[in-house]
């Protein structure tokens, strides 16, 4: 607690003292929120509180004084039991014991929340996981929330080499998933400072956006809630926070949309290619569907990759598989989790365009399939361009199987790190090899973004494959 100067004290032990019709109990482990007021607000007695509050709109100008005397006598002015609540990003806390139960006096105006907590997790809180970027299209978004739990998934052991079935199995869904909400506004409507609370925040969404939530099992990392957003609008960044019970607050994100003229739809929710969550150079989804899913991408696509798979995880099961036999950091399972990611990121291209804030970060001009020594670089703003290469109608595409598409595009390549992550979880035996910038690497792959382009790793210009400010470099699967 922090002693307050004598004149604000004053006034705090005046609204202490006021009448016993302006007293309002604060209930316990319960947000309460106040469009306006003084208090004091009364804490019942606890031994151990955390009082949490919270400022609700960009006007709220108050501050929070809490005394641990529940106020039927005047404290005296000498009193060290009295503190104030300071406030950072909107939001703030305050740990103690209340035996005899306090009050909470607000000294200013605007609408604010107050919440006690004796479970020992404040009911306010800014939590520093952070939601996840899919992809966007013109006017549609995915996003994630962080893991709602990790899986946990038995190693294969002798003689048990059990691996996954091709289709990942999206049962066992979690029952007591967190309650997230997601307070989603185009960044540049919102200037100023504002408060990161969760009673501000879930304000802040654009009627026009329309939200579907679902669960998705994404990859190893478990469950997330993923939102499916439309109406967005083309060429804009968007802020994006998750809010969970309405006052943990994760984030913020940032991404954009694509401009107006962005020809390709999304794909999301294919139980073989469970982390595919981007846009696709095919032709607009069926049916009027707002995006391709497991049931509805061409079977011309899947059938290859999905036998490609199954071939491969039954050549691997022919293999002693447990940690014991094979290597004691990874597994068969850790092998075809990888093999999986990078067979769907190169069968499945991601379409991409150069982000609005630099609008010429992409290679004119494909560079040559033989073409050596080509890595990630940046423009003269120091900005890193993304792994993006062009490609007209003309074109014969990566994947044979990919249907002809009526416009050009330009593809994201994926990350070399889902090539070298196979390699290094596999068994030397599959004989997987990956390209490397000094040969012709980055005629396929987006080099030198995570791992150096000598494969140090993390080493890369950029260290990640896609930042929380709305840059994607190169795709991984
Ligand atoms: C309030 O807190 C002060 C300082 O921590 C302490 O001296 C005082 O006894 C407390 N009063 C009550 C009623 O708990
Ligand atoms: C092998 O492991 C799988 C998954 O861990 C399990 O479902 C199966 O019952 C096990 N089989 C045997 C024979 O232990
Ligand atoms: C989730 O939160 C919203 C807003 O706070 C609330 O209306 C809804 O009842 C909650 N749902 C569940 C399942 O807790
Ligand atoms: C929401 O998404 C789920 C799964 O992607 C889909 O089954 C459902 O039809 C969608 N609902 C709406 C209203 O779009
Ligand atoms: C998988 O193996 C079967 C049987 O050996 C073969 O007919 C098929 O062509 C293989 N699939 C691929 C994609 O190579
Ligand atoms: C989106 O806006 C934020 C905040 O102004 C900025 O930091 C970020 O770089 C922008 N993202 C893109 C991709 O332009």
């Amino acid at each position: 607690m922090n002693l307050l100067p004598h004149t604000l004290l004053y006034l705090v032990l005046q609204f202490l003292s006021a009448s016993a019709q302006t007293r309002l109990q604060l209930p316990l482990n319960a947000v309460s929120q106040f469009s306006s007021g003084n208090g004091p607000y009364v804490i019942p007695p606890a031994e151990q509180v955390i009082i949490s509050v919270a400022a609700c709109s960009q006007t709220t100008d108050v501050r929070f004084l809490i005394s641990n005397e529940s106020g039927s006598a005047t404290p005296s002015i000498s009193d060290p039991g009295v503190g104030e609540i300071f406030l950072s990003s909107g939001q703030g806390q305050f740990t103690g014991a209340f035996e005899n139960g306090g009050a909470v006096v607000v000294v200013g105006t605007g609408s604010f929340e107050i919440a006690l907590s004796t479970t020992g997790r404040p009911m306010h809180a800014l939590a520093t996981d952070l939601p996840l970027f899919g992809d966007s299209t013109s006017n549609q978004a995915i996003l994630f929330s962080p893991p709602l739990f990790r899986l946990e998934v038995p190693g294969p052991t002798y003689p048990n080499y059990t691996l996954y079935p091709v289709d990942i199995p999206q049962d066992g869904r979690p029952t007591t998933t967190s309650n997230y909400t997601l307070s989603l506004f185009p960044t540049s409507s919102l200037q100023g400072s504002f408060p990161r609370s969760g009673c501000f925040l879930s304000r802040q969404l654009d009627s026009d956006v329309n939200v579907n939530q679902s669960l998705w099992l994404r990859d190893e990392q478990g469950w997330r809630s993923q939102f499916l957003l439309g109406g967005l609008t083309p060429s804009t960044n968007y802020t994006a926070f998750l809010l969970e019970s309405s006052s943990i607050v994760r984030g913020p994100i940032y991404f954009t949309t694509k401009s107006a003229a962005f020809p390709c739809p999304l794909v999301a929710d294919l139980p073989y290619c469970p982390g595919v969550s981007y846009a696709m150079p095919l032709p607009p989804p069926p049916n009027n569907a707002e995006i391709y899913t497991g049931d509805t991408l061409p079977s011309e696509l899947s059938d290859p990759l999905r036998s490609y798979l199954t071939n491969f995880t039954v050549t691997l099961g022919s293999f002693p598989c447990g940690r014991d036999m094979y290597s004691p950091l990874v597994t068969c399972l850790d092998c075809q989790r990888e093999y999986r990611k990078w067979l769907c990121a190169i069968s499945l291209p991601r379409c991409s365009e150069p982000s609005p804030g630099n609008p010429n970060g992409f290679t004119a001009v494909a560079p040559e399939p033989t073409v050596t020594g080509l890595s990630a670089t940046k423009n003269q703003d120091q900005q890193v361009l993304s792994a993006l290469q062009p490609y007209q109608t003309s074109t014969p595409p990566r994947n044979s199987a990919l249907p002809q598409f009526t416009s050009s595009y330009q593809m994201l390549l994926p990350c070399i790190e889902t090539c070298t992550a196979v390699d290094r979880a596999c068994p030397a035996f599959i004989g997987f090899k990956c390209p490397t910038a000094q040969f012709n690497g980055a005629a396929s792959y987006g080099i030198g973004y995570i791992d150096s382009a000598d494969g140090d790793e993390k080493k890369g210009l950029t260290g990640e494959a896609q930042d929380r400010w709305g840059n994607v470099w190169c795709q991984l699967g």
